[in-house]
C-alpha cells in the first residue's frame, strides 16, 4: 500500500512486513526509515537535523540544513552533500552539478513494465502499486522521475529512475544509480558473493567499516566475481533470526553496488549501473532508464530473506511455459563428448538415454561450421554437415520416437576470427578503429548494439528452431569486453556502446522467446558468469558452474541459493573421477547434489555399469514426481561446508506434504558424535514417512530431533524424501 500525508509531505509504503518512508523537506526528498512495518501516521519526528556542519556546505536559507549529513533518496554530485551520488549529469557548460527538488508525486495501480528492459511485473489481483516522484533542477532542467514499486504480498519494493533532459542543450549522464537508500548507522555485516570461473558465488560476511565497499563488474557482463546483489545483515542476525536488507539488480552488464561507512556512522547503500566506462548522452527531452533494483526488508533471518527473493524470482520474474514447472532431465554432451561426436555417436547417447528415461538430449557445442575445438566457426550458425550428414533429421526422429526431446546449443554473441561471419562483416564485433582487437577464447564479442547484427542473430537462431525440433536451447557467452567501441555511434556516445549492447541482448531474446515460446532456454556464461535476474526474465534457469563436481557444487549452489531459486539452478550428475576436480564420489552423492536443482546429466550413458544405469533410471523417475519440489518448495540451508565438516539441506513443498532433504560428508571425522539433521519448514503435527525406508516420523520429531546420519565415510551422501503419511 502507498499513503501520502499531504500535511506532513510524507509517503509510506507497506509491504505486507516492511515499511519505507520518505518525506519532502525542504524541496529534498529525505528518506526516513525502511524496516519494521509501521502504522500510517506522520513519522517526521524520526529525522532531526543535528547541525554538525564540520567542514560541510550549508544550503542557502537553512543553516542546520547540511546534506552531507541529510538521508536523501536520490543524491547528486555538486551541491554538498560527499557521499557518493546516485546521479551524475554533465550539463552543457561543461560543470556537474545537479540540484534535484520535489516537483509532483502519481500514485498508480501496478507496476508499468521498464522499456527494453526485464524487470519483475505485477499480475491482475495481485497487491501492487507504483508511487512516481518527479524531482527537478531547477537551473538545468534535468528531471528524474523516481518509480517505487510495492509488491505487498511479496515483500519486495522495486526501483527505477527515468531521467529526462528538459533542457535545451544536449546533456551527459555519467553516472545513475537504480536505488539508493540511505541508513542512519552503519551497524551491518555485508553479506556478498565472490568469485570465479568453477568457484561461483562463494558467501563472504564481513563488518562494514568507514569507507566504501564495492562489489562491482567492469567486464560488460555480470560476472563471475562479483553478483548483482548485496544483502546488509545486522550483526548478530543467523539464518533464522535477525534484520537483513537486500538489494538485487535486475541487470546483466557492468553494474555497482556499495555500501559506504560516513563520517557521522550512517551507511549509504547504491546499486546500478558501474559508472567506470559509462555516459549517455541526453538531446533536449530525451529519456533514459535505468534498471531495475529490487529492495527487501526480513526480520526473521537470512532463510526468510532468501525465500522471499526466491518467491518473488519464480513467480514474478520468470515467465512462460516453465514458470514454476518441473524442467525435463536432460542429458547433455559436453561433458560426454566435447567436441568429439559424429550422428552415430550421438544416436548411440539418445537411445541409451531415453531408454534410462531421460527427456531430452542436449547438443552441445560442436554441432556447426567446422567445429572442432574452440578457435573457430562461431557466427556460423550452420549444420557441420560432416559430423551430421542428415542434419538433425535423424537425431529427432529417433529422440522422438523414444519420447525424448531434442536441445542445442548457441553462442550466439561472439564470432570467431575464424568464421564466415567474421570475414564477411569484420566491423561486426566490438572493437576500435587502430587498435588491436583482444580475444578470449579465440573469440570476439559481437556488437549487439546494431540492430544489424541483431537481426543477423535472430534469423540465423530461428532458422534452425524453425524446424520444430528443438525444444531447448543452451545461450553461453564464453568471454568478456574489451575495446568496447562501436564505429556507428559518434564519439560522445561510445560510453553508450556497453549498455545499449544489452538493451539489444534484450530485444533479441525478447523476440526469440516470444516466437519460440514452447523452447525452455537455459543462460550459461563459462558456467555461471552471467548467473543473474536480467537473464532470468528472459530464460528461467542457468547452468550454475562449468564445476560439475559434487563436493565443489555443495558450496556453489548453497551461495547461489541466497537469492536465487533452485529451479534456476541448473545441476548435472557428471562422470567420476570428476573432469575439473579428478574427485572420485559415488553416483549417490552426485545425484543427491544434482537433485537440488534443475535436474540433469552430463556424461556419456553407454559408458555406464549396468548397476548405474539402474541408478540413473531411477534418478530420472524420482525428479519427474519430485522434482517440482525443487521448483516451486521453499529451500533450507541446515549445514554448510563453509562452516562444518558436512553440508545439508532440505526443500519444501507449499502444502508442507512433501521434503526432499539431503546431506554429504566433506571431512570424515573418526569417532564422532552421532549426527542429525534437523530439517525446518515441516508441519509439527504431520506424519512424514521416508519414501526409501518405510520409518515414519512426526514433523516436530524431525524439526526438534532431526533425522539420523548414517553414514560416516568421507564424499556419502545420504538423501531422505519424506511424503505426509
Ligand atoms: C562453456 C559452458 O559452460 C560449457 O557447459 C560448455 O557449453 C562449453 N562452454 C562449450 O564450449
Amino acid at each position: 500500500m502507498i499513503t501520502y500525508l499531504e500535511n506532513s509531505k510524507q509517503f509510506q509504503l507497506d509491504t505486507d512486513n516492511s515499511s519505507y518512508v520518505m518525506q519532502v523537506r525542504d524541496g529534498f526528498l529525505l528518506h526516513i526509515y525502511y524496516g519494521e512495518r509501521l502504522n500510517v501516521t506522520d513519522h517526521s519526528y524520526m529525522r532531526w537535523e543535528q547541525g554538525r556542519a564540520a567542514f560541510s556546505c550549508c544550503l542557502e536559507g537553512c543553516q542546520g540544513f547540511i546534506l552531507d549529513d541529510t538521508p536523501l533518496e536520490y543524491p547528486c554530485f555538486g551541491r554538498g552533500d560527499l557521499r557518493s551520488p546516485a546521479l551524475e549529469i554533465i550539463n552543457p557548460d561543461g560543470t556537474n552539478i545537479c540540484d534535484l527538488r520535489y516537483v509532483s508525486h502519481k500514485i498508480i495501480g501496478g507496476k508499468p513494465g521498464l522499456p527494453g528492459l526485464p524487470a519483475f511485473y505485477a499480475e491482475e489481483g495481485d497487491r501492487a502499486s507504483t508511487l512516481v516522484i518527479t524531482l527537478r533542477d531547477n537551473i538545468s532542467l534535468v528531471e528524474c522521475d523516481l518509480y517505487y514499486t510495492v509488491f505487498e504480498d511479496y515483500n519486495i519494493i522495486s526501483r527505477h529512475t527515468v531521467i529526462r533532459n528538459c533542457g535545451e542543450k544536449p546533456c551527459h549522464i555519467k553516472a545513475a544509480a537504480s536505488a539508493c537508500v540511505d541508513f542512519d548507522h552503519m551497524d551491518f555485516e555485508v553479506i556478498s558473493n565472490y568469485g570465479t570461473h568453477c568457484r561461483e558465488r562463494m558467501i563472504e560476511r564481513f563488518r562494514l567499516n568507514h569507507g566504501k565497499f564495492e562489489l562491482a563488474s567492469r567486464r560488460g557482463s555480470s560476472g563471475h566475481v562479483h553478483n548483482p546483489f548485496l544483502i546488509l545483515a545486522s550483526p548478530t542476525a543467523d539464518e533464522d533470526h535477525g534484520e537483513f536488507y537486500g538489494v538485487l539488480l535486475v541487470y546483466s552488464g557492468s553494474h555497482a553496488i556499495t555500501a559506504e561507512g560516513t563520517q557521522y556512522n550512517a551507511c549509504r547503500l547504491l546499486a546500478g549501473l558501474n559508472p567506470d566506462g559509462f555516459s549517455w548522452k541526453l538531446e533536449q527531452n530525451g529519456e533514459f532508464t535505468t534498471p531495475e533494483a529490487v529492495l527487501c526488508y526480513t526480520d526473521k533471518g537470512l532463510t526468510s530473506l532468501s525465500h522471499i527473493y526466491n518467491k518473488a524470482i519464480n513467480d514474478r520474474l520468470i515467465r512462460g511455459k516453465y514458470k514454476n514447472a518441473r524442467r525435463p532431465v536432460l542429458l547433455n554432451s559436453w561433458e560426454a563428448c566435447y567436441f568429439s561426436f559424429d550422428e552415430a555417436r550421438l544416436l548411440k547417447i539418445g537411445k541409451c538415454a531415453a531408454d534410462l528415461g531421460i527427456e531430452l538430449l542436449v547438443i552441445d557445442d560442436g554441432w556447426f561450421g567446422k567445429r572442432n575445438t574452440d578457435n573457430c566457426s562461431l557466427g556460423d550458425w550452420v549444420i557441420d554437415r560432416k559430423k551430421l550428414p542428415n542434419g538433425l533429421d535423424n537425431i529427432y526422429k529417433m529422440l522422438k520416437e523414444n519420447n525424448c526431446g531434442l536441445g542445442i546449443w548457441f553462442e550466439p554473441e561472439m564470432v570467431s576470427p575464424d568464421s564466415d561471419l567474421y570475414r564477411a562483416h569484420p566491423d561486426w564485433c566490438l572493437h576500435i578503429e587502430n587498435r588491436p582487437r583482444s580475444e578470449g577464447r579465440h573469440q570476439l564479442m559481437l556488437n549487439l548494439s546494431r540492430p544489424e547484427v541483431c537481426d543477423y542473430l535472430y534469423d540465423s537462431i530461428a532458422k534452425i528452431l524453425d524446424s520444430g525440433m528443438i525444444s531447448y536451447v543452451k545461450w553461453d557467452f564464453n568471454r568478456n569486453m574489451a575495446e568496447v567501441g562501436s564505429e556507428v555511434l559518434p564519439p560522445d556516445r561510445q560510453g553508450e556502446v556497453s549498455h545499449r549492447y544489452y538493451l539489444g541482448l534484450y530485444s533479441l531474446l525478447e523476440r526469440l522467446t516470444q516466437s519460440f515460446p514452447e523452447v525452455l532456454f537455459e543462460s550459461c556464461s563459462g558456467g555461471g558468469g552471467r548467473f543473474d535476474a536480467g537473464m532470468l526474465y528472459y530464460m528461467p534457469q542457468t547452468w550454475t558452474s562449468d564445476n560439475s563436481d559434487a563436493i565443489e557444487r555443495l558450496k556453489i549452489q548453497y551461495g547461489t541459493s541466497l537469492v536465487y531459486p533452485m529451479s534456476a539452478i541448473s545441476a548435472h550428475v557428471s562422470a567420476s573421477p570428476n573432469h575439473q576436480t579428478a574427485h572420485v564420489t559415488d553416483f549417490a552423492t552426485r545425484f543427491t547434489v544434482a537433485f537440488t536443482g534443475s535436474f540433469g546429466y552430463e556424461l556419456d550413458p553407454t559408458s555406464l555399469s549396468e548397476e548405474e544405469k539402474l541408478l540413473v533410471a531411477k534418478s530420472a523417475e524420482l525428479y519427474k514426481k519430485y522434482g517440482y519440489v525443487l521448483v516451486t518448495g521453499d529451500y533450507y540451508r541446515l549445514k554448510t561446508n563453509y562452516e562444518e565438516d558436512c553440508a545439508a539441506w532440505c526443500a519444501v513443498s507449499q502444502d508442507r506434504a512433501v521434503c526432499v532433504a539431503g546431506y554429504v560428508n566433506t571431512h570424515v571425522r573418526l569417532y564422532d558424535k552421532n549426527q542429525h539433521i534437523r530439517l525446518k519448514g515441516l508441519d509439527k503435527d504431520t506424519a512424514y514417512k521416508d519414501i526409501f525406508t518405510g520409518q515414519t516420523y512426526s514433523g516436530a520429531q524431525l524439526m526438534g530431533f532431526g533425522l539420523p546420519v548414517k553414514i560416516t565415510l568421507e564424499y556419502r551422501s545420504q538423501m531422505w524424501i519424506l511424503e505426509k503419511a
